[in-house]
Parts: structure tokens; sequence; C-alpha cells
């Protein structure tokens, strides 16, 4: 085994205690299938499902879009603040018992107007269960508002014109959905308007998309972060960029199985990122449909990859270091990584 580890049983003991941010996750894909039924029943929604050994079958992916239709359809069950409130609370408290201290949340405010549900429903909703956990149990929390790719620019414009009066309590904007075909310059104008109302700007780039979508959401979006990013390793350019930039990346592990962007775990290129000095976190993107929450993604690279100490501690580290959260704040959850690691 690596450096301070006896055997795998001590790596994972370390990793599920080992404090860290989540970077990566969309709210929507958190909803369980207990959940979905349980909702689809309180509002009256059907479902083309009868159990919950159904719902998980059809979790079988072979790209991202055969994901995507099935997530879209999922979220249907989504209806009043309350639904919302129990999707995230839900969440935070599976994500705390990761040993999770500070989440920055996706949500995908058009998956749900476009299904005639309120932006101040969901916003409601999801930032009630936030507060909720700040106050119960100190978790910290950044909102990220993501626009659909697959829809227009225009589209996009007029979401951000309804986040508007909500701008409080949104840290950022991102850019999630079907990647190819929808290249970031399709939103060059709405992120430059959103940076210019002091919001972040994160984008997923480089999961199924070539490289050259990764350099249009740095030199065009201008990103604080970039979601996923596997394949800017086919391009030692942008990797010596990317790293000499410091730019954070939020990779996914089980997503990446899941969705068939990597072969075999042992293939996931987090090692290969790390030795390149890249920034990497690992996060859990879509708990549910995924089969695993952050400690998972952790577990099943860390075995897969051999990952040493160092590289945990690294993790975890850079799970900080690339969070919206202040600086002294950061600071803090850094003390206490190291802390940790010398335990
Ligand atoms: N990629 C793109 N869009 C998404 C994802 C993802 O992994 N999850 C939810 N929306
Ligand atoms: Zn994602």
């Amino acid at each position: 085994m690596h450096d301070g580890f006896a055997s795998a049983e001590d790596r994972a003991a370390f990793i599920v205690a080992l404090p860290k941010a989540e970077l990566h996750l969309h709210i929507e894909g958190s909803l369980e299938p207990e959940l979905m039924f349980e909702l689809a029943q309180r509002n009256g929604v059907a479902i083309p499902f009868t159990n919950i050994d159904e719902v998980r079958a059809a979790y079988a992916f072979s790209n991202l879009q055969d994901f995507l239709d099935i997530y879209y359809q999922g979220m249907g069950v989504l209806h009043t603040e309350q639904d919302f409130y129990d999707l995230t609370a839900a969440y935070l408290a599976r994500a705390r018992a990761d040993a999770v201290r500070h989440v920055e949340i996706f949500f995908d405010p058009q998956g749900h107007t476009e299904r005639g549900i309120a932006f101040e429903t969901v916003i409601t909703g999801i930032t009630r269960a936030l507060d909720d956990a700040n106050a119960h149990f100190g978790m910290t929390s950044k909102l990220i508002l993501c626009f659909l790719r697959h829809l227009s620019e225009a589209e996009a414009e007029a979401t951000l014109d309804e986040a508007l009066p909500y701008l409080d309590r949104i840290d950022g904007v991102g850019l999630d959905s079907s990647e190819n075909g929808h290249p970031p310059a399709k939103f060059e104008r709405v992120f430059a308007r959103a940076r210019a109302l002091g919001l972040k700007i994160v984008a997923h780039a480089g999961e199924e998309g070539p490289p050259a979508y990764v350099y249009e959401a740095l030199d065009l979006l201008k990103v604080d972060r970039i979601d996923h990013d596997n394949r800017s390793l086919e391009d030692p350019a942008l990797v010596a960029r990317l790293a000499a930039a410091g730019m954070t990346l939020t990779v996914c592990p089980l997503s990446n199985l899941k969705l068939c962007v990597v072969a075999d775990m042992a293939a996931h290129p987090l090692k290969i990122m790390l030795d390149a000095g890249l920034v990497a976190t690992v996060n859990s993107d879509d708990p549910s449909y995924f089969g695993g929450y952050v400690n998972a993604n952790y577990l099943a690279v860390a075995d897969a990859l051999d990952l040493s100490r160092a590289d945990l501690v690294t993790l975890a580290r850079n799970s900080f270091t690339g969070s919206f959260l202040e600086d002294t704040v950061k600071a803090k959850h850094l003390a206490a990584i190291d802390a940790y690691g010398r335990t």
C-alpha cells in the first residue's frame, strides 16, 4: 500500500472522515427513487415505473444524452416549494454523512420553468433547505444557476432575467446538458452579462466535447472553474495552460464510468491530472443516477488508481481552494484537513 495506509480498509477509513467540499452536484440529480415515488404520489404525477428496482434498472446509460433523457423525466415529479426543500434537505443530510463541510450546488431552473413551475418556487425551496442546514449543522453552501445548453441563448437570457430578484442568493452561473453541438461560444453574451452582475462563472466542458470547447470556456466565457474537463488531456498545451493558471477542475469519477466517458475506473485520468499539476477535485455530479455520493467517488477512484494519502489530502485541499468561499474561511478548512492528515 501507499504511504501511511496499512490496507485498503485503512485508506477507506481515512476517506470517510476526511473533511471535504463538494463543487459539482446537480441538486435534481440527487433525487433518489424513493423520494421520486413519494413526490409522484403526493403530486398525482404519473411515472413510467411501478417499483424502485425498475427505476434502478433504467439507470443504465451509454452516453450523456441517455442519462439526460431520464434525468429530465425524473425531475418532473418536483412541483411545490416543499418538494424542492425535501430534495435539497435529503442531499445535504447525505453529504454531511460523507464529511462534506461545504457544498456548491447546481440547479437547472429551465428544467422546471419549462413545465410551468415558477422560478420562485424552485429557488425558495432550495434556499430554505440550505439555510436550515447552515443553522442546524453548520454546513455552508453556494448556489449556481445552470443554463441548459441545448436551449437557445435567448432562453438563457430570459432565465437570467428571472433570476435578477434573487441575486443575493445566487453565487454563480454554469452551463450543463447536452455538450456536443452546443459549444460555450453559443452563450458568450449571456455569460458576459452574468459576469458583469458579479456572478462567478463555471461551465461543463470536455466531458464529451472536444478540447476546443474548453478553450472557449476559458477565452469566451472566462470561467472560474471547469466542470469535468477529461478531454483536455488530449491537448498537452491545454493541460499546461490549465496547470499554470491553477484552474480548478470538478471531476466526477462514477459519473464518467456510468456515462462511458471512461471504459473502466482503472482507466480514469484523475491520477494523470494530479501528476500533471492540474487542480482536480472529486465530486458526485448526479449521485442518485450514478451510484454514489462523494465518498463513494473517492473510494472507487482511490482503489482503482491506488491513490496515496498525499493524493487524497491534495484532492480535499483542492475542493476548498477551488470553492467560492472567502479566503479566511478557506484557510480554516485547509488547516482542518492538514490536522486530519497528520493523525
Ligand atoms: N453533464 C451535463 N449536464 C448535466 C450533467 C452532466 O454530467 N448532469 C446533469 N446535467
Ligand atoms: Zn454535471
